[in-house]
C-alpha cells in the first residue's frame, strides 16, 4: 500500500503543477454543466486526462471514477477516485484556494461502502499537500497533524460549501441561518478537499456540506479520520453525498444536535 500511496502523491503533485501552468496561462469557461454557474474549464479537463493516462499505464486493472467522466469499473477490487480541481469558481477567478484530490478506494466507488486506504490533496495554488495513509495518519508537507482539540460550537469555526442548483442553495443557506448564531463564524472557502484538510490541520474546528460528490470527499475523508477527527452523516447514515460532518468527535456530536431540529433529508 505504501508504494500505491507514493504513486498517489505523486500523481496529485504533478497534477497539481499542470493546473497551476495552466492557471498562469489564463482560464476560460469551456462550458456550463448542471446549471450556468456550475462551469468547467478546459484545465479541468486536461488534468482529469493526465492523472488518467498515468494510472492506466501504471495499474491497468484498477477501477477509475473521475468528476469530468472518466469511469473505469477494474478488476482488482481498488478505484481510484478523482476531481482534477476542487474549487474550480476559485481556479476561475484565480482565488488560492483550488485543489487536485485524488483518492484510492476499495469497493464498490460509493462512499457509503467504500473503505479509503490512500487519500492525497494538493492546493495547486499554494503547493501545501495534505495526505493519509490508512492507519498511519495524516499529514501536511509530510508532517503529522491533528484536528483541533474539541470546542463548544459557540467557539467553533465551521466551513460548509453550496452545490450549484439555486433553490438547494437557498436550502443550504436555511442551515446556515440556523447556525450562525450558535457557532463562532461560518466559512465558505469553496473546494471541499480543502474544508476536509483544513479540518484534519486544526484551521476549522468543523466542516459540513449536503449534496457533496464522491470525489469531493473521497480524499479528504480519510485526511481527517487519520487526524483524529469523526466524518459522520446525517442520523447514523454513513457520510456520502446526502450529507457529511467532519469535526473532532466530541465536536461532531454537538453540532449534529444543533442541526437535529433541520430538514436534512430535504436539502
Ligand atoms: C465544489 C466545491 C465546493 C462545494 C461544492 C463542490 P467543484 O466542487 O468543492 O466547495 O461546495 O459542493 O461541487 O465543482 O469546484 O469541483
Ligand atoms: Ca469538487
Ligand atoms: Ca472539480
Amino acid at each position: 500500500m505504501r508504494e500505491l500511496h507514493e504513486l498517489n502523491i505523486g500523481l496529485a503533485l504533478e497534477a497539481a503543477a499542470l493546473a497551476r501552468t495552466r492557471r498562469r496561462a489564463g482560464v476560460e469557461v469551456a462550458a456550463s454543466k448542471s446549471s450556468l454557474v456550475d462551469i468547467v474549464t478546459q484545465a479541468d479537463r486536461d488534468v482529469e486526462r493526465l492523472v488518467v493516462d498515468r494510472i492506466r499505464a501504471a495499474r491497468p486493472d484498477d477501477g477509475i471514477l473521475g468528476e469530468e467522466g472518466t469511469s473505469v469499473a477494474g478488476t482488482s477490487g481498488l478505484t481510484w477516485v478523482i476531481d482534477p480541481i476542487d474549487g474550480t469558481v476559485n481556479y476561475f477567478y484565480d482565488i488560492p484556494a483550488y485543489a487536485v484530490s485524488i483518492a484510492l478506494v476499495e469497493g464498490d466507488p460509493d462512499p457509503a461502502t467504500w473503505h479509503a486506504l490512500s487519500g492525497v490533496v494538493v492546493n495547486a495554488a499554494t503547493g501545501e499537500r495534505f495526505d493519509a495513509l490508512r492507519g498511519e495518519g495524516a499529514r501536511l508537507d509530510g508532517r503529522p497533524i491533528r484536528v483541533a482539540d474539541a470546542v463548544p460550537p459557540a467557539t467553533a469555526l465551521v466551513g460548509t460549501g453550496f452545490g450549484y442548483d439555486a433553490q438547494r442553495r437557498q436550502r443550504q443557506a436555511a442551515i446556515v441561518q440556523h447556525l450562525i448564531g450558535s457557532v463562532r463564524d461560518i466559512r465558505r472557502i469553496g473546494s471541499a478537499a480543502l474544508d476536509l484538510a483544513s479540518v484534519a490541520a486544526g484551521r476549522l474546528n468543523a466542516y459540513y456540506e449536503v449534496g457533496l460528490q464522491p470525489w469531493d470527499l473521497a480524499a479528504g475523508a480519510l485526511i481527517v479520520e487519520e487526524a483524529g477527527g469523526a466524518v459522520r452523516g446525517w442520523q447514523g447514515a454513513p457520510a456520502g453525498s446526502g450529507f457529511l460532518l467532519a469535526a473532532h468527535p466530541a465536536l461532531a456530536d454537538d453540532l449534529l444536535e444543533l442541526l437535529s431540529p433541520m430538514p436534512i433529508g430535504e436539502v
